[in-house]
């Protein structure tokens, strides 16, 4: 099947690199929105305008699902587009309920975009999970500006993240979740900072178990063979040589997030 993942971004690629090891059988279509990212600072109409202009360009690609990896999006526009189309869309949910599952006795720092953070669906959430007390919410939108200008280690970063995480003991929390698809690339720096204890979890694997089971897919994690994969930013198919080399560097770096 033709499976389209969507992000603002370059942050998509985190769940794609995922997708890849995963489902070998598959054909992927990726998406980054380049020339409307970031998403997360703008209005929730923006967000929906663009996300419902990339679905019109997806659904004609005759795609059999639609993974939005991109979890401000799911946020602002998954709803609408459920409404809209009937093929299966998947969206992103930060992993707040594996880090509660997983360390039940301490707090969980979710980051996200700010208009995830803001977002409704993030509060119902943690409202179903009788989360409250054990969930603080922080954005860390400068994150996606630098993933998209590959700006991973750099003092700047660095300090950007020491100065945000500083207003936390970390001795109460188990774990920082992902949420933003942007953010799995900053794992190395945020090991540097964080005490070695915090795990860092993300929703990508809990977004393909949910795409498997509703589009009936076969996984297959042992399989050496590639998918292939057409990438487009906002609906232009990506072909120059320095693009295409752009986009591997990325999923070069994940290999190395992955293992963090
Ligand atoms: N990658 C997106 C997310 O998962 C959003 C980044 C942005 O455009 O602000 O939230």
């Amino acid at each position: 099947m033709k499976v389209a993942f969507f992000d603002s971004g370059i942050g998509g690629l985190s769940v794609l690199h995922h997708a890849m090891k995963i489902l070998p059988n598959e054909e992927f279509i990726f998406y980054a929105d380049e020339d409307n990212v970031p998403y997360g600072t703008k209005t929730q109409e923006q967000v929906l305008g663009y996300v419902d202009s990339a679905f019109k360009f997806l659904v004609a690609q005759d795609v059999g699902a639609i993974v939005v990896a991109c979890n401000t999006a799911t946020s602002a526009a998954v709803r609408a587009m459920r409404e809209k189309y009937s093929l299966p869309i998947v969206g992103m949910e930060p992993a707040i309920k594996r880090a509660l599952d997983l360390f039940p006795a301490r707090k969980v720092l979710v980051t996200a975009t700010e208009i995830t953070i803001r977002g409704e669906k993030i509060q119902a959430l943690i409202d179903r999970l009788n989360a409250r007390e054990f969930a603080e919410l922080r954005a860390l939108s400068e994150l996606v500006e630098f993933a998209e200008r590959m700006e991973f280690n750099s003092a700047t970063v660095e300090n950007y993240l020491r100065e945000e995480f500083s207003a936390y003991d970390f001795s109460e929390f188990s774990s920082v979740v992902l949420g933003c698809t942007h953010f799995n690339y900053f794992k190395d720096t945020m090991r540097k900072i964080l005490p070695t204890h915090i795990k860092f979890l993300d929703g990508n694997a809990g977004t393909l178990n949910y795409l498997i089971k509703l589009a009936n897919l076969k996984a297959d994690a042992e399989s050496k063979k590639l998918p292939r994969v057409e990438y487009f930013y906002s609906g232009r198919k990506v072909t120059s040589t320095k693009e295409l080399a752009r986009l591997e560097k990325y999923l070069r770096r994940l290999d190395e997030m992955y293992l963090i």
